[in-house]
């Protein structure tokens, strides 16, 4: 059986999938139905225009759009539907990802790009973000989401620091 994706993962090159791929994993862990395109906004803008036209009629909850550099893809997938958009700034320049970061994060006032941290957690957190808006009208999701949250808390609480070297 093959489940309709609710999320929809975005980049704007195969460069962008090791970090990506951790939006994936995560939704995957939740039993959440996801797709991955590359879809660029300079590269492939006829591509992209399709994609984010048509995702509200295809079920999609939200899309996680990933990109470096100058990183217009979250911006000009959030002019062209108006399912939310969560942006991951990855580091993909000589700036480390502060051009991507400053790109999503400052759209003007009206069209809005939800903007989270550069790189790994910002893919992982994207993610989560989209687990809990499904969660908000899946109960099932949402008690996943409490079980993650509380396996997360229980590691932290029971975490042991090393002894310091009595030789150091
Ligand atoms: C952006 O330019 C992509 O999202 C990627 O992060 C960056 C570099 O792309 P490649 O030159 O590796 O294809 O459009």
């Amino acid at each position: 059986m093959t489940l309709t994706p609710q999320v929809g993962i975005i980049m704007g090159s195969a460069s962008d999938w090791p970090i990506m791929e951790h939006a994936a994993r995560t939704l995957r862990d939740f039993g959440i139905p996801w797709e991955a395109e590359i879809a660029s906004a300079h590269r492939s803008l006829d591509k992209l225009t399709g994609y984010a036209s048509g995702a509200r009629g295809r079920g999609l909850k939200c899309i996680i759009a990933g990109a470096g550099a100058a990183a217009h893809l979250a911006g000009v997938t959030a002019a062209l539907t108006d399912i939310p958009i969560l942006g991951v700034p990855i580091d993909a320049t000589s700036l480390k990802g502060m051009d991507a970061l400053l790109a999503m994060v400052q759209m003007p006032g009206g069209i809005p790009v939800a903007t989270f941290a550069i790189g790994k957690a910002g893919a992982v957190n994207a993610a989560l973000f989209a687990v809990a808006m499904i969660a908000n009208e899946n109960p099932e999701i949402a008690g996943k989401l409490a079980d993650f949250r509380k396996k997360q808390s229980d590691k932290v609480k029971a975490a042991v620091l090393p002894p310091l070297d009595p030789m150091d």
